[in-house]
This record gives C-alpha cells, sequence and structure tokens, in this order.
C-alpha cells in the first residue's frame, strides 16, 4: 500500500560557498526530531528505542530518500550507504548528551557528512578535529551558522534541553510521530511554558501509522 501523502513538498540545494549571507534570507534551522504520540523524544533518560521497530523498509526508503543525512554514519557504512548526498542539511547542532552517545560507542564523528557542532560547557577540548565545540553565545553561533550562504539547512538534532535553549531560533519543526504512547519520558523541548505558533506544512503518513509532520515557524 502506498503511504497516504497530504500534502508534501520537497526543495534541494548543492552546497554553496561558506561567505555570510549579505541580502538573501537565512538557512533554517530544522528541528528533525522523534517522538512518541504524547510528544515524548525518548524515555526519562531519552532513550527512544522501541521507536527502532517502525523503522521498516517503507519509513527506512522515506529517511533514505528525503533527509539521508540525518542518519549518522556509522549507520550508512554497513548499509553501503556512504555516498547519499545531503539533501537538506549541510551541518548539526547537538547537545553534550546526544553527541554522547556516540562517543560512548567509541564515536567521535557521528555525522562525517555534515559541518559538526556540539554545544557543551563542560568539554573543553573537542574529542575529534571534525567535531567543533560551542561552549558560548550559542544563540549567536547558530544565528551566524543560519546567516552564512548556502542552499542547505542546519541540522538541530537534539536533545531536549538544546531544542528548549534554542527553541526562538527553530523555524522548522520535522516530527516523525511514532504509533507509542509514553506516559512520561523526555519532552521534545526542555524549556519552560511559553507558546509559539508553527503553520502545518505538509503530513505524510506511513502504512505503519508513523506520521511525519512538517511545520514552519508563524513569524
Ligand atoms: N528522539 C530523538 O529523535 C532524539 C534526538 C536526539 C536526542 N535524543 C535523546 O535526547 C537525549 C539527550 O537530551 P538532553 O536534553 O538530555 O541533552 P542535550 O540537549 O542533548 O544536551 C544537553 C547538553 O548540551 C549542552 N548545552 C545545552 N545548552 C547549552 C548552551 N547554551 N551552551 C553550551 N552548551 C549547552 C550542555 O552540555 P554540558 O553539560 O557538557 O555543558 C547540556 O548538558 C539523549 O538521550 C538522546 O537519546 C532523542
Amino acid at each position: 500500500m502506498r503511504p497516504l501523502q497530504v500534502k508534501y513538498y520537497n526543495w534541494s540545494g548543492s552546497h554553496g560557498p561558506r561567505s555570510l549571507r549579505k541580502e538573501h534570507s537565512l538557512r533554517k534551522l530544522t528541528y528533525f526530531i522523534a517522538c512518541s504520540i504524547d510528544g515524548f523524544i525518548g524515555d526519562p533518560e531519552g532513550d527512544a528505542s522501541s521507536m527502532l521497530a517502525f523503522v521498516d523498509e517503507e519509513f527506512f526508503g522515506f529517511l533514505k530518500a528525503e533527509y539521508p543525512e540525518t542518519l549518522p554514519t556509522h549507520g550508512r557504512r554497513p548499509l553501503g550507504l556512504d555516498d547519499l548526498p545531503n539533501k537538506r542539511f549541510d551541518t548539526i547542532v547537538q547537545g553534550r548528551a546526544s553527541y554522547d552517545i556516540a562517543l560512548k560507542e567509541g564515536v567521535t564523528s557521528p555525522y562525517a557528512h555534515l559541518r559538526q557542532y556540539v554545544a557543551s560547557r563542560t568539554l573543553t577540548e573537542s574529542p575529534d578535529p571534525d567535531v567543533e565545540i560551542i561552549a558560548e553565545d550559542l544563540v549567536d553561533r547558530v544565528r551566524a551558522l543560519k546567516a552564512e550562504d548556502g542552499e542547505l539547512g542546519v541540522y538541530l538534532c537534539g536533545g531536549s534541553r538544546l531544542a528548549g535553549e534554542l527553541l526562538g531560533e527553530i523555524d522548522e519543526l520535522v516530527i516523525k510521530t511514532y504509533p507509542q504512547v509514553y506516559g512520561s519520558g523526555m519532552p521534545m523541548f526542555g524549556a519552560g511554558f511559553s507558546v509559539t505558533d508553527f503553520a502545518l506544512e505538509s503530513v505524510r503518513v506511513f502504512t505503519n501509522g508513523v506520521l511525519v509532520r512538517t511545520y514552519a515557524r508563524k513569524r
């Protein structure tokens, strides 16, 4: 059965020069995130492994075709997907706790196909020459990344606390909702209560019940 496609839009591009933009619009910061029906990105410690059961052939085909750069390098390599070109993003920003998951597996450069930034005040030295640590002025640093020239955007990987700190800079949400209720867990945003409006741009429905919703920030 083909996925019911309520509405879907595409954009693509290629790497561009890295000069700062003068008159062009800013590059997007996109929070691309997996969550439960009730909005948790993982259990209280952030573990979302129960969602992996839904990454079947159809859904993995979608990820490969539309968001190949969100698959970590060490996951792509064994599947022979090393050469997939980036479609949406050329840069990733993640929090230190999310990066720790790769570090614990001995992987110091989990997204080698992207420019990698890790926010941390405790990692005094980067474990890898391809990973830059952002210790100070997080919002300004992300604004500078968005102001760079280039067709592709910035992938905000998470986790919860980093997304909470960067909520004001997020231009787009791509929410993969898995058909599971967690009851409690790690919220999509580790932030205080405040209302931010987004406009629904597309919903993609997969046979196994996964939804991928894309929202644009209302400014
Ligand atoms: N479901 C999904 O799609 C998904 C995606 C990504 C992650 N996750 C889960 O999210 C969990 C981690 O989330 P989390 O909220 O605990 O942590 P996180 O957001 O990944 O990282 C938090 C850390 O980022 C650093 N940080 C945050 N704000 C900063 C700032 N303004 N300046 C400098 N550094 C800053 C701090 O590092 P220091 O403590 O080093 O200073 C902070 O402890 C993981 O378990 C992961 O599995 C789920």
